[in-house]
């Protein structure tokens, strides 16, 4: 697999890219909207007055909805939801659904939207990145129609001109429109409404407002710095000595500094980072903010402000926290998510291909089409327990939460398994630290090429010289690299130079599959079969049936029960109006590919031959190289590495 540059920019695409830019930037200017709350009371409420009145957690619940519209039809609301992660997260489909149930529950005014959302997860597992989805997210939807959101001008906290409605006017209010209103007028507006319109709140301007993080509206961030200076003006701000000197008065709400994070976030999101490290003080702050939907600061009443606090953890900081008793009230106050790893490899690879693509250190690198597969499987190998049950192993489970099928194993013991598990996936290896192994290897071996032997020296490599893991963890993480090549590697190597051997695998299998039809029914029905070139007749062919039989280890007394399966499963597909494929019955494949391998096996003999390759030889091994090259996804380098690899293990069989 090549991994492509960005296309260069054709003239084309670049007038192209222009114009999309003059478009977005005119649409953005006729979305904007001023006016005075008179104004916006006439000509913007009556079209939608219960968009206009929606809490921070309705607001989000709808963007996720408004995300999701182009989603499937058929496809659950809350699968719907989830569109919006849907590129940039695999793997963690429960724990997203539980973070749109969230929302939704919290929407619609149930309790837990008075109780702050925690996702717990271990280090570089995706909360981040789920917090930055969701922030985009409200940034997008924050520009469609569906999505306007309007507010007082000049407010710092952007507060719902809906809230300039005096408390007694609003059950007059709620019977005209159908809509209540909850919020309550900063100290900050109260101020501005009394000074500039003498109490005339009909005068007061309103505008549209868009989301954006970069200029602090309605998205605020906090990062704990130094708890021991962490102040908590950071986030609800503080006396603003240059107005006060201005202004002569302290208590006056121009005289305060509105800067601080909570006021930010108002109207959208507070993404707090380990919030956990914070101190108490703060959490007391945020979690009556989140339950009583205000703050207090000194001098001022106390402050509405409508926000959503999505706020994240890791485990160790987590364990640390539930160490001390003070803070289980704390906790009853959150609704904790845990974010866990990916536990089928097929996603982990899916975040790997994520992350190199993304990155510059990887273009012109060539991966061999197993690199990511088997960083992945050992990924996943340092997360799985063992499974209590008898005749499974963690390779196997690994296989059943990857939704492959194990011989032996119903595909519903995944569920299971998973079940009896539910702390699987908070620990172990992070794609960090994969990620890290390989860029490693690239830019210290200078190398435009890495295969799968040289991944997995890379990761033995970043295991031994990591500092912060013991002795016996560094033992049993190589023990998965040997397990990961093992049990994994070999395997699809194997498939892929056997299937180079010829010029076309399938056609050739299923010709086989077909001829083996033929004989078996000729044998259930002890009919004669034609031979199409002698056009002689003669008895089903015994020998060859027991020898492709044999591949998969049926016996002599198991022979006819296995025939006759293969037979129904056949006659099935015929009805159905369809070919009976190798694919559509696993044992037969097997069996077949084993013994088409084996007829090829003498062409691997070349390519170890101590005796100088002839020309012949030669040109026989160019071939299946240049097979691997063109079809399976090798390049030069990893074609020849793959064919000297299989060649020893055959040896060793
Ligand atoms: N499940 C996943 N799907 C897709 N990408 C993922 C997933 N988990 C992690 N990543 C990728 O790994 C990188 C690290 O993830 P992120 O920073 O979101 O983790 P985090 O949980 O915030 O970690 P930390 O606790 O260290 O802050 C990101 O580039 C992210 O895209
Ligand atoms: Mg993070």
């Amino acid at each position: 697999m090549r991994l492509l540059a960005v296309d260069q920019n054709s003239h084309g695409g670049t007038t192209d890219f222009i114009e999309s830019l003059s478009s977005f930037s005119r649409l953005h200017r006729a979305q904007r909207w001023e006016g005075t709350f008179g104004d916006f009371l006439q000509h913007v409420l009556p079209a939608n007055p219960s968009a206009l009145a929606r809490t921070s957690h309705e607001y989000v619940w709808d963007m996720l909805r408004w995300h999701g519209r182009a989603g499937p039809p058929d496809a659950s609301e809350n699968l719907r939801a989830r569109e919006l992660f849907k590129r940039e997260l695999f793997g963690i489909d429960e724990p997203l659904s539980r973070v749109v149930d969230y929302f939704k529950a919290a929407a619609a005014g149930s309790d837990v939207g008075r109780r702050l959302l925690l996702l717990l997860g271990p280090p570089s597992g995706g909360k981040s990145t789920l917090a930055i989805m969701l922030k985009r997210g409200l940034e997008e939807y924050s520009r469609t129609d569906e999505g306007a959101l309007y507010a007082i001008r000049g407010s710092p906290l952007r507060e719902n001109p809906l809230n300039l409605i005096p408390t007694s006017l609003r059950p007059e209010f709620r019977d005209r429109y159908g809509v209540s209103i909850t919020g309550e007028l900063s100290p900050w507006a109260r101020d501005f409404v009394e000074r500039e319109f003498e109490g005339d709140f009909v005068r007061v301007p309103v505008e549209r407002v868009f989301l954006a993080e970069a200029s602090r509206v309605g998205i605020g961030t906090y990062a704990p710095h130094d708890p021991t200076t962490a102040d908590i003006a950071d986030l609800v701000g503080s006396v603003d000595l240059a107005k006060v000197a201005q202004i002569g008065d302290e208590g006056d709400p121009r005289a305060w500094s509105w800067s601080g994070a909570v006021y930010a976030a108002s109207r959208g999101v507070l993404e707090m980072i380990e919030i956990l490290k914070v101190k108490r003080e703060f959490l007391y702050l945020l979690l009556t903010l989140t339950q009583e939907k205000n703050v207090k600061v000194s001098r001022f009443p106390l402050i509405h402000l409508d926000e959503t606090i999505l706020a994240h953890t890791n485990l160790a900081e987590f364990h640390k926290f539930l160490q001390e008793k003070e803070n289980e009230a704390l906790l009853d106050r959150m609704v904790i998510i845990k974010i866990p790893y990916a536990l089928s490899y097929r996603d982990e690879s899916r975040i790997y291909q994520k992350l190199v693509s993304g990155a510059p250190a990887f273009r012109n690198v060539h991966l061999d089409p197993h690199v990511l597969n088997l960083a992945a499987v050992f990924a996943i190998l340092t997360r799985l327990t063992k499974p209590e049950r008898e005749g499974l192993d963690v390779p196997k489970k690994l296989r059943l939460y990857a939704g492959e099928a194990v011989e032996g194993v119903p595909e519903t013991e995944a569920t299971r398994l998973r079940a009896e598990a539910p702390d699987e996936g908070m620990t172990g290896v992070s794609p960090r630290f994969v990620i890290n192994a390989i860029s490693n290897a690239i830019t210290r071996g200078n190398t435009h090429s890495l295969t799968s032997m040289e991944l997995l020296l890379a990761l033995k490599d970043g295991i031994e010289s990591d500092a912060r893991m013991d002795v016996k963890q560094k033992k049993a993480w190589i023990d998965h690299l040997v397990t990961a090549r093992k049990e994994f590697y070999n395997r699809w190597v194997k498939e892929d130079v056997h299937r180079a051997m010829f010029a076309s695998f399938e056609e050739e299998a299923q010709q086989l599959l077909e001829k083996y039809l033929d004989e078996v029914e000729a044998s259930l029905d002890h009919r004669q079969v034609t031979d199409p070139i002698t056009g002689e007749s003669r008895a089903a062919d015994e020998r060859f049936l027991r020898s492709v039989e044999e591949k998969i280890k049926v016996s002599d007394s198991g022979k006819l029960s296995f025939r006759q399966e293969v037979v129904r499963k056949a006659m099935v597909a015929f009805k159905a109006g369809e070919k009976f494929k190798l694919a559509s019955h696993a044992r037969m494949r097997e069996a077949i590919e084993q013994y088409l391998f084996e007829e090829r096996r003498d062409v691997l003999r070349l390519v170890t031959s101590t005796a100088r390759p002839d020309e012949d030889a030669r040109q026989k091994i160019s071939v299946v190289q240049q097979r691997l090259v063109n079809e399976y996804g090798y390049d030069e380098h990893s074609a020849k590495e793959a064919l000297s690899y299989v060649t020893t293990l055959l040896a060793q069989e």
